[in-house]
């Protein structure tokens, strides 16, 4: 186990097709829709800079490429707005670009979760490293602004357990066949000790309602374990499998993360999304 390392790296699986927004995502990736007026991927990019991590790695596919064109200059669209107060609408992006690192790998055939993470290993090398999901957008809680978004959590977790972290949320039981279940034992008030894992369970079958979100840091140990993953459900290399393993012969620690998650992988929670950040955001800072 590599131990006492920082976590610098996050790896952005965004090579899915997003079926459920077509045909917004025909010719657009489903990561660079918009919240209100900033794209999913800004607010995964922010989160992840927010935990202190800088260099940020992209498993695309084809048809992605206004990711990377997003994550770079556009000089024509700068000239022509430079001096007026429109240039004021790229400062953030401006402010992610000079301060993160962009490394961009394609993943040739979408072969699932597990799969688009091991693409990473020539990214990442021998290093703990973050996931986030950009469909999962985490906001942390309102009016206590001194708690961070969910992956400055984990890697709190992550320094002082150093292994293997997940965030979960507890869902509905109807829905635990969208998520990957975990059950565990509880070590301190909402983090667990996961003595199991299972990838879309029918609710008949799951053991708990703990899901897990969008977010993960794990140490370099699980690319072997991924090697050793067969596919499974849907017939995809799940990263739930592969975690269960590790969670089997050394350890993962989920957490209960404060804040809330927003679904935006589906319409109704992309929805809820637009409408809290119309709220609490955008109305807030006119
Ligand atoms: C993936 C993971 C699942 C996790 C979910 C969180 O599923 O496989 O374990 O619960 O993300 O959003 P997907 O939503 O990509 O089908």
């Amino acid at each position: 186990m590599t131990s006492k390392q920082t976590v610098n790296k996050c790896l952005f699986p965004v090579a899915g097709y997003g079926t459920r927004f077509l045909p917004a995502t025909k010719s657009m990736p489903k990561e660079m829709l918009p919240i209100v007026n900033k794209p999913l991927m800004q607010y995964a990019v922010e989160e992840a800079m927010e935990a202190g991590i800088n260099k940020m790695g992209f498993i695309t596919g084809r048809g992605k490429r206004a990711i990377a064109d997003y994550f770079d200059n556009n000089y024509e669209l700068e000239h022509e707005i430079a001096g007026s107060s429109k240039a004021e609408h790229l400062n953030d992006i401006n402010r992610v670009m000079d301060d993160g690192q962009f490394i961009f790998m394609r993943q040739r055939e979408m072969l699932g979760l597990g799969h688009a993470i091991l693409t990473g290993e020539a990214i990442i090398g021998r290093e703990p490293f973050a996931v986030i999901l950009a469909d999962d957008l985490c906001v942390a809680p309102l009016q206590q602004t001194e708690v961070p978004r969910a992956m400055a959590q984990l890697i709190e977790l992550y320094n002082k357990y150093q292994c293997c972290i997940v965030a979960i949320e507890e869902i509905p039981k109807a829905d635990t066949g969208s998520y990957g279940i975990i059950s565990g034992k509880e070590i301190e008030p909402g983090i667990y000790d996961v003595t199991d894992m299972i990838e879309k369970p029918k609710p008949e079958d799951a053991p708990t309602n703990m899901a897990i979100i969008g977010r993960y840091v794990l140490t370099p140990e699980i690319f072997d374990y991924l090697r050793e993953t067969k596919p499974g459900t849907n017939g995809e290399v799940q990263i739930t499998d592969a975690l269960k393993q590790v969670a089997k012969e050394e350890r993962v620690i989920a957490v209960k993360f404060a804040g809330q998650r927003f679904d935006c992988g589906s319409i109704p929670g992309f929805v809820e999304a637009t409408n809290y950040f119309y709220e609490h955001e955008f109305k807030a800072n006119q």
